[in-house]
């Protein structure tokens, strides 16, 4: 049921804040992670952990990259993401003490099943899983089971299944890395931020009529970049791959830096450049991006946090966030990228929920 909404994807957007905190409730403290209620077996399964490998498929596989640059950064564990279609099908060198993480929506994913399957048979620390369908195969199939608490997802481009894989893969970084010498002072900075992320997104659902306001200016395009750097890169991943699905606009993300090695051939004032910049150490690098896409006529449109300081002017509209933790951050910019992708899509009248030539749970090759 829709309910109040016009479209099943406008509703899951509308969830976020609500399924958010459905992920984390009774797996945090005020300032720590409950190691037991991600299983009775987890302390012991991420005990000696060396290796992450990730994989998965879409949208999931974003979530992936974004895990990545937590566990690295906060458990100091290297950790490899590959999507599952290109992982089966070539020879790899599993460690035996890698935990190997899927990440799936519906958990019948074809690929990402066959990719655990193959796993097996080399031989790993763990399987574990991060899924938001009770009882799939990928849940029966794996030693520790993280669920997301999204609900069932009815729009095909996946929106509230990501903010929770992201959530469920936070929470789970933080008990890796208090295996791996990160102080509590550290993880009760992030489990603060944790809990405040129900509330950023509320805000930003707030400024659902300036998207749709901004969105106005990609419905007669054909082509649009999306710019991140960090753990933000893979949010512009997502944000293409959200306005390609629904919008049929052609989208293509890029780590803001690899601008010069290429891309920018392509800009001008035919290709809105979308970025997002949240208030990290990587700020003033991606703010002399900006310049170099606006100095070669491109529009920009960048989600900013308040005090980032990034400027409106004429070719560039900004709008801004709340300030974030840099390392929840990708959680909630997201939301505006979704939002936007959304506005696109009905402005140009596309069946959103339902896109041409895209099925909800991929259970074939
Ligand atoms: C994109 C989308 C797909 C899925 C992908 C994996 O909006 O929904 O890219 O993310 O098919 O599906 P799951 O997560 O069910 O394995």
């Amino acid at each position: 049921d829709k309910g109040e909404y016009r479209h099943f994807m406008l509703k899951e957007i509308h969830e976020q804040p609500r399924v958010i905190k459905a992920t984390m409730e009774g797996r945090l403290t005020d300032t720590s992670v409950l190691e037991q209620a991600l299983g009775t077996s987890a302390g012991k399964l991420l005990e000696n952990v060396r290796h992450v490998q990730i994989i998965a498929c879409g949208t999931s596989f974003h979530a992936g990259m974004v895990a990545r640059y937590w566990i690295e950064d906060l458990a100091g564990v290297p950790c490899s993401v590959e999507v599952a279609s290109e992982f089966r099908y070539r020879k790899h060198v599993i460690q035996p003490d890698t935990l190997f993480l899927c990440i799936s929506q519906s958990g019948e994913t074809a690929d990402t099943l066959a990719a655990l399957r193959q796993a097996k048979k080399a031989g790993f620390r763990a399987a574990l899983a991060i899924c938001n369908v009770p009882g799939s195969s990928l849940v029966r199939e794996s030693d520790l089971v993280i669920m997301t608490q999204a609900g069932p997802e009815i729009g095909v481009a996946s929106t509230k299944a990501f903010t929770t894989q992201l959530t469920a893969l936070l929470i789970f970084t933080l008990a890796l890395a208090r295996h791996n010498g990160l102080s509590t002072e550290a993880e009760a900075e992030i489990v603060e931020a944790i809990h405040l992320l129900p509330g950023q997104v509320d805000q930003v659902l707030a400024l659902d009529g300036e998207i749709a306001e901004m969105s106005r200016a990609f419905m007669d395009k054909h082509h649009s970049l999306f710019l991140g750097r960090g753990s933000q890169f893979p949010v512009a991943l997502e944000g293409a791959l959200k306005l390609k699905e629904i919008s049929y606009i052609h989208a293509e993300a890029y780590p803001a830096g690899e601008l010069k090695h290429g891309p920018l051939a392509l800009v001008d004032s035919e290709m809105p450049v979308v970025t997002v910049a949240p208030n990290n150490d990587l700020l003033e690098k991606l703010k002399s991006n900006l310049e170099e896409v606006r100095a070669r006529g491109g529009e920009l449109f960048v989600f900013a946090d308040k005090v980032a300081d990034v400027k409106a002017q004429d070719g560039i509209h900004v709008m801004q966030l709340p300030s974030v933790h840099p390392i929840t951050a990708p959680i909630v910019y997201t939301v505006p990228l979704q939002l936007l992708s959304y506005h696109v899509a009905v402005l140009k009248g596309t069946d959103v929920d339902q896109p041409r030539n895209l099925a909800k749970s991929v259970t074939v090759e």
